[in-house]
């Protein structure tokens, strides 16, 4: 077979499921003893950060063995021993903890017969302020003092932190949880609460009821000054929100929320919730944004805790989509699990979908699937690259398995389940879900479980369709032509990639190859009635007869396709007099979109583009005023002195008409999208418009708003980001202020975040030298960094702060969000200090996640070269 021929074929998937008694991936356990029931005790010491535990597992021995091998990491191990039912104690001969690979290896003296024994484990761990496994997190309650919370973080691989385990997904197992805690501590974990006895040193001992079988990394608990609603009785399940002391009156919105969700999901799924009970608890320091462990999930404040009356709609609308995402694990995750982790991100590719459903049913009038073009977009973006990845990626070690936390595994992923999804038809894919869940409740599975379970429930070649999607990394861009005198469209797919990126040698020849199948919905306009069709474009192309002459066809109707489309220029121009009357919201998103991305592939340059949107005066969507902003924003970074002046220029006179048709404030009968477009257009308008009556404008909004008068969200916090780009040392101070004693999280992040842009070198190294500080929590920081490395003229600073800072850095921050923290760096564009980018990570190292960094390396490549191409021809075209 030929290259060429060879990536045709999808390659066959990567099953590492070595199950056998010696796996040959040091990361995978022997099967020999397998767990089926752990009794597990803690008591953790919030003084003293740490913890002891002992454990009782119930095991299964299935080939007789002197040797037990498990996972545990940073616990010092204190007595073992292996007791039969008949009582027979074997006793350990070795007790090896191997730091390297995380096991505790346990040889006994004598063999233990296959049957079913019980492993006693006592241990004693620190409660590591890393924010993984069992941690400690800390708040200033109302009266000024500092408060300890003992949580937990286990997905991907650190369950075996907090207790000895076989910390694999397919290794579920019963848990009957106690904790022993202070009197006046909240204590939670996976499932109700069934008993609490005093112990003799003057604590209480809280017992939890068995866990269905689970995996190790959904175990969850916590313990510390929490309160706790009273429960909400949702079709016989309790629901309450669990919150650090003094935050009761921000939990009215998760709780209708979550409950909203538990309903939807049920029947969605036709499988009634799987726990016993449902806390959503909130955590002042978490790595991750939320984390679905089942009736126990975890979030951070700005994603759980809200004041429906201070929060702007995309803030309401993000806290939805979490509860909405982790709910949807419950069943999707939780009751049927990945078998390994090259599995994640199907897991939470289809949790990501079932966010956008759930949204979309809450709150319809908020378009989410419009929304969720962004998102699309992101991961198009990225998927461009040559350093992108097929979505579905072996996985062998825990560190592969942090880099599959990515926009491929979470935004490429929903976009291919919600392709398939529209072209099955919404029902027909529910069918197939259904039967999914309950064929393997309780039990693992492959990616190719639920394509088998969807095909019989459609009839389609599922399987086929989606391996091409998910085996093989990039995209298509979809060629359209009219041929034949007009009697059929042809559509011709090719793989998209930006400027310079594919061409040249064999191996990029090869990639040039790469064919998907593609279900293509189109709209074909014949004197002007629309027909919808479907066709599956599998090899190079294929021909769509057309009776009568056409007066457009519109490619990727809906926008739900994972591909661009290039039109042949009469097709397009066609398609552009239509586009206000004829095409969706998410149609005209999609011209944009693609439009861009031409612009980057230079297929179309950046003057093409400024005047393509400037036929978009009359739009009134937000989610294609955001993309547009976004490109306008892209554009400014290209130029400087009297050209930049003349963009923002063209800015205002853009982006004004469309301002001033929503007028100065929220109308009563406004949606809460036309309500955030003001907000979005005025914070354009004051930053990259550089209106200097939109900063009077703003400073004059947030002082009323300071003073109690109530002035929209959406308002306030675009005249926060406003003030900042032209902020006075006196304002930063303020910000600083305000970040400290903020009444809501969202308002809280809202002034930290904003302290990135002010343009002046000095606030900037204030913003920085805070970054690692205890005034910034860790989980803050590395984002708040992020936005710096993308403040236009001060950035830079941001990135000589970063490399000098490294290791301080990589210490202090969450592991996983190191490489979040970089994404930054795609617009450190000035070639200076672009190349010392370059040569920074010719030495250093992010091991958990060096694809994403390739990823970002290669995006400031395509934005130096952009640069490169349209400084001058640009700023020509203006002036
Ligand atoms: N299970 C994930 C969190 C996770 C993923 C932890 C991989 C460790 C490794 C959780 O369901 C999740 O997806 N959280 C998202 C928020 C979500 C709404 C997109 C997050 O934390 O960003
Ligand atoms: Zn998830």
């Amino acid at each position: 077979m030929s290259d060429r021929a060879a990536l045709l074929k999808p390659p066959e998937p990567f099953v590492p499921n070595e199950t056998t008694e010696t796996p040959a991936n040091p990361h995978r356990l022997p099967r020999t003893v397998i767990p089926v029931r752990y009794d597990l005790t803690l008591r953790p010491d919030l003084d003293e950060a740490t913890f002891t535990g002992n454990c009782t597992t119930t095991v299964e021995v299935l080939t007789a063995t002197n040797t037990i091998v498990l996972n545990a990491v940073d616990l010092e191990i204190d007595e073992v021993h292996l007791e039969g039912l008949d009582g027979t104690r074997l006793h350990p001969e070795l007790v090896a903890l191997d730091s390297e690979t995380e096991r505790l290896t346990i040889e006994l003296d004598a063999i233990a017969e296959p049957g079913t024994w019980h492993l006693q484990l006592h241990f004693r761990g620190v409660l590591n302020d890393k924010l993984k496994g069992f941690y400690r997190s800390t708040f200033t309650d109302g009266d000024g003092n500092e408060q300890v919370i003992a949580t937990t973080q286990f997905e991907a691989t650190d369950a075996r932190r907090a207790f000895p385990c076989w910390d694999e997904p397919d290794l579920k197992a019963v848990f009957a949880v106690t904790l022993v805690v202070d009197p006046g501590l909240a204590a939670l974990s996976n499932s109700a609460e069934i008993e609490r006895t005093e112990t003799d040193d003057g604590k209480v001992a809280v017992r939890f009821a068995d866990t269905m079988k689970m995996s190790t990394y959904l175990v969850a608990f916590i313990v510390g000054p929490l309160e706790v609603t009273a429960p909400m009785d949702v079709d016989g399940t309790p629901l309450r929100v669990a919150y650090p002391k003094g935050k009761g009156h921000l939990t009215g919105y998760a709780l209708e929320v979550g409950a909203f969700c538990l309903r939807y999901f049920a029947d969605y799924y036709g499988i009634a919730y799987p726990g016993d009970k449902l806390d959503l608890v909130a955590i002042p320091d978490f790595a991750f944004g939320a984390m679905e462990n089942l009736g126990c999930v975890t979030f951070r404040e700005v994603l759980l805790l809200v004041d429906p009356e201070r929060v702007t709609q995309p803030e309401l609308a993000r806290v939805t989509e979490v509860i909405a995402h982790e709910l949807a694990h419950m069943w999707f995750g939780d009751l049927v699990t990945m078998r390994w982790w090259n599995g994640i991100w199907l897991n939470e590719a289809f949790a990501t979908f079932m966010e956008m459903l759930a949204t979309d049913a809450f709150r319809p009038e908020w378009e989410q699937w419009t929304s969720f073009g962004l998102a699309r977009s992101a991961a198009l973006d990225v998927d461009a690259l040559r350093s992108t990845r097929p979505v579905e990626y072996p996985v062998v070690s825990p560190e592969d398995a942090e880099g599959m936390f990515d926009v491929l595994t979470y935004e490429k992923g929903a976009a291919v389940v919600r392709m398939l999804e529209q072209y099955l038809g919404a029902e027909v894919f529910r069918d197939g879900i259904r039967r999914y869940l309950a064929r393997h409740q309780f039990t693992n599975t492959e990616t190719t479980d639920l394509w088998d379970a969807i095909e019989e429930a459609s009839g389609e070649p599922v399987r086929r369709i989606m391996d091409s999607w998910i085996f093989q990394g990039g995209f298509p861009v979809v060629e359209v032509d009219l041929v034949d005198d007009g009697g059929t469209i042809r559509l011709t797919q090719e793989r998209f990639g930006y400027a310079g990126d594919l061409g040249g040698d064999d191996e990029l020849e090869a990639l040039r190859g790469t064919r998907w199948a593609i279900p293509v919905i189109l709209t074909i306009s014949i004197n002007e009635v629309l027909t919808v069709e479907r066709v599956l474009l599998e090899g190079d192309s294929v021909d769509v007869p057309v009776v009568e002459e056409i007066d457009f066809v519109l490619v990727n109707t809906e926008g739900t396709g994972f591909y661009r489309v290039r039109y042949a220029p009469d097709l397009l121009a066609a398609l552009a007099t239509r586009a206000a009357t004829a095409l969706s919201p998410i149609e005209r998103y999609g011209l944009v979109d693609d439009a861009w991305a031409a612009v980057l592939a230079d297929q179309m340059t950046a003057a093409q583009f400024l005047d393509l949107v400037g036929s978009f005066a009359a739009e009134t969507d937000l989610s294609v005023w955001q993309r547009i902003i976004g490109a306008l924003g892209a554009l400014d970074r290209l130029i400087d002195g009297e050209p930049r002046e003349v963009l923002r220029e063209r800015v205002r006179a853009l982006l004004h008409p469309a301002l001033d048709r929503l007028g100065p404030a929220p109308a009563a009968d406004e949606t809460d999208r036309d309500r955030q477009l003001r907000g979005v257009l005025f914070e354009a308008l004051g930053t990259i418009g550089n209106d200097h009556n939109v900063g009077d404008r703003a400073r004059a909004l947030l002082a009323e708003s300071h003073r109690g008068t109530d002035v929209d969200a959406s308002l306030v916090a675009a005249s926060i980001n406003v003030i900042a780009a032209t902020g006075s040392a006196a304002e930063f101070e303020d910000f600083v202020a305000r970040f400290a004693a903020a009444p809501t999280p969202q308002e809280e992040l809202r002034y930290l975040s904003a302290l990135a842009d002010f343009d002046d070198p000095e606030l900037m190294q204030r913003v920085l030298a805070m970054s690692i500080t205890d005034q910034v929590r860790t989980q803050n920081a590395p984002y708040l960094l992020r936005r710096a490395l993308s403040n236009r003229n001060q950035g830079s600073l941001a990135w000589f702060f970063i490399q000098d800072k490294w290791e301080t850095i990589n210490e202090r921050f969450p592991s996983n969000s190191i490489v979040r923290m970089l994404e930054g760096i795609r617009t450190m564009l000035a070639p200076e200090v672009a190349s010392t980018v370059f040569a920074f990570f010719e030495t250093h190292e992010v091991p958990q996640g060096d694809k994403i960094l390739a990823q970002h390396l290669e995006r400031l490549e395509v934005n130096v070269a952009l640069r490169a191409r349209e400084a001058e021809r640009f700023a020509r075209s203006l002036t």
